[in-house]
């Protein structure tokens, strides 16, 4: 077939799905609904984030996409399996780093990576090929040879997703990989989940209750509040539902003649308070150097320019009626009424 045919094109642009959720469900007890009917999918090597306040849902969801919890309705794919038909299979296939470690403090980081080598069977020589491989992708190969009890935080969650990485899943599920990490550990991670897509094309399901995380690693997330899924797409998509970004500029004069060719340069309306000029356009990088070439074509001098682009957190609160940190702070208040009463 020709390469331009259109049907050759939509072919090559099919992304293969990898995980596939339709209608799932879980209730505990009568009424708690954890998760409410959410049905979504995930593509082949793209990092999928879960985004929600605490108790949305996010951990119970992973549960049952991992076959470690069952589903009160709905159904499930992970890695071409069905996660009630086949468990074992699904098992096999992929890896879970859960939100709180699971590594031995008495072992080293390199003595708990050949642990769960052996327990997936990989034979020796290729076993400590993949052990290092993974120890170096998070960059602990130098503190593989000390105990996990010596370990900081940052060091504990890396061991655990280099621990994750050792099977070659071909879905790697990480429920609240930075939780409790600082700003600067925080970032090393996103980092190493980054080279985890770029270098080994895994499938990466994660779940966080942070803005700024799914908004710097996700091709695309899942909004999801009180177990329903209330948005899905790519931050970029997301954001661009509420609200377009913002260009502001001084020049040396203010004139409406300036502000009327702004306008019909990039097709939106230009306020202007004296030599200020603001406006609003669906894609800032692009149109400022339109609009500054424009200028200079007609004589003024730009003075400053500035972009400002919408928020997670804005979409967010759009999309829920709530501000991401309120509904947050309410479930962490709620669970410590629950613990103080329970
Ligand atoms: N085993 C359980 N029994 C009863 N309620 C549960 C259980 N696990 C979770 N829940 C409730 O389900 C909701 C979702 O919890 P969870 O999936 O852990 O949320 P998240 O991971 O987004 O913080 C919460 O209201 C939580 O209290
Ligand atoms: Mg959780």
């Amino acid at each position: 077939m020709d390469p331009s045919h259109e049907a050759f094109q939509t072919a090559r642009n099919r992304k293969r799905v990898v995980v596939e959720v339709s209608n799932l469900s879980k209730t505990f007890g009568h009424d708690i609904r954890a998760v409410d009917d959410v049905s979504f999918a995930v593509y082949e090597g793209e990092i999928f984030g879960f985004l929600g306040p605490n108790g949305a849902g996010k951990t119970t969801t992973i549960n049952m996409l991992t076959t470690q919890l069952h589903p009160s309705s709905g159904s499930a794919r992970v890695a071409g399996y069905d996660v009630l038909k086949s468990p074992n299979v699904v098992r096999k296939l992929i890896s879970v780093v859960p939100q709180n470690n699971t590594a031995d403090e008495e072992l080293t980081g390199r003595e708990n990576a050949r642990v769960i080598a052996n327990l997936y069977g990989i034979p020796g020589g290729e076993s400590s090929r993949m052990v290092e491989a993974a120890l170096d992708l998070v960059e602990l190969g130098d503190a593989a040879d000390r105990f996990v009890r010596n370990y900081s935080g940052g060091m504990r969650r890396r061991l655990e997703i280099a621990i994750g990485l050792i099977s070659r899943p071909k879905v790697l599920f990480l429920d609240e990989p930075t939780l409790g990490l600082d700003t600067q550990t925080r970032e090393a991670v996103w980092e190493y989940v980054r080279a985890l897509r770029d270098k080994h094309s895994t499938t990466v399901f994660l779940t966080t209750h942070l803005m700024e995380e799914a908004d710097q690693i996700c091709d695309r997330v899942a909004i999801i509040d009180h177990g329903k899924i209330v948005k899905t797409g790519s931050p970029e998509e997301i954001k661009s539902l509420v609200g377009s970004d913002v260009i502001e500029l001084t020049l040396d004069v203010g004139s409406d003649t300036i502000s009327e060719a702004i306008g019909q340069c990039v097709g939106s309306k230009v306020e202007r308070t004296g030599s200020d000029y603001r406006v609003e356009v669906s894609n800032g990088e692009e149109a400022i150097p339109l609009i500054i070439e424009l200028i200079r074509s007609q004589g003024p001098y730009v003075k400053r320019v500035s972009l400002s682009k919408p928020s997670l957190a804005e979409a967010y609160l759009e999309l829920t009626g709530r501000e991401f940190r309120d509904a947050d702070q309410e479930a962490v208040q709620t669970a410590r009424m629950i613990n103080f009463f329970g």
